[in-house]
This record gives C-alpha cells, structure tokens and sequence, in this order.
C-alpha cells in the first residue's frame, strides 16, 4: 500500500475511535480519562510518547486526576518534541520531585541515541519541597493570609527523596541528582557546564528566577529552556521570573496552551 493509502487508512482509524471516545463522553460514561485514552496512542517517531507518558506517571506515583490529565500529558510530550529539536549536549531539569517528567525527557534521548544511561543530564531539586514563598508567589484569590499560604506551600512536593529518585530512574543510572536548593546548587556546579535543553518546573518565582541566571547565559547554539508554569494560576511566580527575564532584555519566546513557555538560543 502506497504511503498516502497507509496514512489514509490511519486517520480513518483514528477518527472512528475518537467519534467512538466522544459518544461515550457525551453519555457521561466516561470523563478526563478518555484525554488519558487518546494520548496513549500517540507517537513521535516510532517513539511511544503516550505510553511512556502513562507508564511513567504510574511508575514515580505522579498521576493526576481531571482536568488536569490532558495538560499534563500535553506538557510531558511538548518536553519530547522539544527535546528533539535541540543539538546533542547536557540536559537539566529543576524540579524534579519523583521524576515524571525527567523519565520522559530520559526515554525520549534515548530514543535518539543520546545521553546513554541518563549521561549528561543534572537533577536539582531540593527533595523535601519549597522554600518560602515571595509575595510574586501570592495567589490572591486563593488565601488572603499569606503566611497560611507558605504553609501550605511548605506540606506540598514533599512525598519523595533522592533515594525515591534513583528507584524510580534505575534504567538511568548515570543522571546525576543535585540536592538542595536550586539558590545554592547551581552556583557550585562547574564553570564550563553548558546545557542543550533544561526544563525548568520550580513552581515559585525565586528559585526560577535564579535558574533562568544561570542557564540562559550557559544554553548552547539552538539550546532550549522550557518552564512548567508560565500560565500557571496556582503558581503566578514562574511567570513573574520569565518575564522579568526575557521581557526585561526583550527576548522573544513562546507560550503554549499546556502552560509552558519557551525559550530558544536561536
Ligand atoms: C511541580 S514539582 C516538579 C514536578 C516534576 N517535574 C514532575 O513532572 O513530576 C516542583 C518541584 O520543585 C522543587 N523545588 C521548589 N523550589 C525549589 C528550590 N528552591 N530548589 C530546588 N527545588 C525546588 C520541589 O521540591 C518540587 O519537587
């Protein structure tokens, strides 16, 4: 069968399950998961991004629930088809927690010969949650107090640790773990690091304005720098940062509708 015949045949295929998904979503019979459903199937090259997605949400106990299932899986697959796009080199991710999206961007190097191992990519994350919230972190509509929002801040993130890490990323034994607070450990890595892709997932405005010093002036040729939050209503702080940044040295980049933006070295 010729190529065009093949990709015919696939969006048929494609379109009588989707029809099928939405008239069980208009029964009520399903809800957010037929989003989890559709992705399943998705592939980026011979890559099975919607699999690996699922497998590695189930795998670090980073699930989510309802209208945030089709955010999340779009954003960990923006992470593949970024990463893609970049030249070979070190990769870094703040923000780690129990390594979700770090397995993604792991499996999708892989994928493209790359980093063997988890070779070249830098984990930071403090392992134990936030630090303290700055007033560009308040989300006013939420709670009034502030000091009750840092609380709450202080008990979210906290459920994991570099040891849950190394388990969840065993296939990965060369990643190198940094723990601590993104404030003090990305000064004390080497001069000469340079980076191809860093994902940026701090949540708050201090530590991403902080990784955003320290990266963008280290970010090879076409290197790209993604941020989880850019949109983020929870989280108003990583927008304030980016934009500081960027808009403050007027840098163009992008924002995408999983939330993210984007910055490339270009
Ligand atoms: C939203 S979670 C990361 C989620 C992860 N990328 C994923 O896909 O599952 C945010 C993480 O940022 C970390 N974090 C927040 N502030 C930090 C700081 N100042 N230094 C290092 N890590 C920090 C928290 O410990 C938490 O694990």
């Amino acid at each position: 069968m010729s190529t065009a015949k093949e990709n015919l045949k696939k969006a048929h295929t494609a379109r009588v399950r989707a029809n099928a998904a939405a008239k069980e979503f208009a029964a009520g019979e399903h809800s957010y998961d037929i989003a989890e459903r559709m992705f399943t199937a998705k592939k980026i090259e011979g890559f099975p991004i919607g699999k690996r997605i699922s497998q590695a949400l189930a795998r670090t106990g980073s699930g989510v629930t309802g209208s945030k299932v089709q955010i999340r899986y779009q954003a960990l697959e923006n992470l593949a088809l970024l990463l893609r796009q970049t030249p070979v080199g070190n990769v870094a991710e703040c923000g780690v927690w129990r390594g979700a999206s770090a397995r993604i961007i792991l499996e999708m190097a892989n994928h493209l010969g790359r980093n063997e191992n988890g070779s070249g990519m830098y984990l930071f994350d403090t392992f134990g949650g936030f630090g303290d919230y700055t007033p560009m972190d308040y989300v006013v509509s939420l709670v009034e107090d502030f000091q009750v929002r840092s609380e709450i801040g202080r008990n979210i993130f906290t459920e994991t640790s570099v040891e849950t890490l190394r388990e969840n990323l065993a296939d990965f034994p060369e990643v190198q773990i940094i723990k601590g607070p993104v404030e003090e450990t990305l000064s004390a890595q080497s001069d000469d690091l340079r980076f191809s892709f860093v994902h940026i997932d701090l949540d708050l405005y201090e530590p991403t304005r902080v990784a955003l010093e320290y990266f963008v002036p280290r970010m090879v040729d076409g290197g790209i720098i993604v941020c989880d939050d850019y949109s983020s209503e929870m989280f108003p702080g990583a927008r304030y940062a980016w934009d500081e940044y960027f808009g403050g040295r007027k840098m163009p980049f992008t924002i995408l509708a999983s939330l993210q933006s984007v910055w490339c070295n270009s």
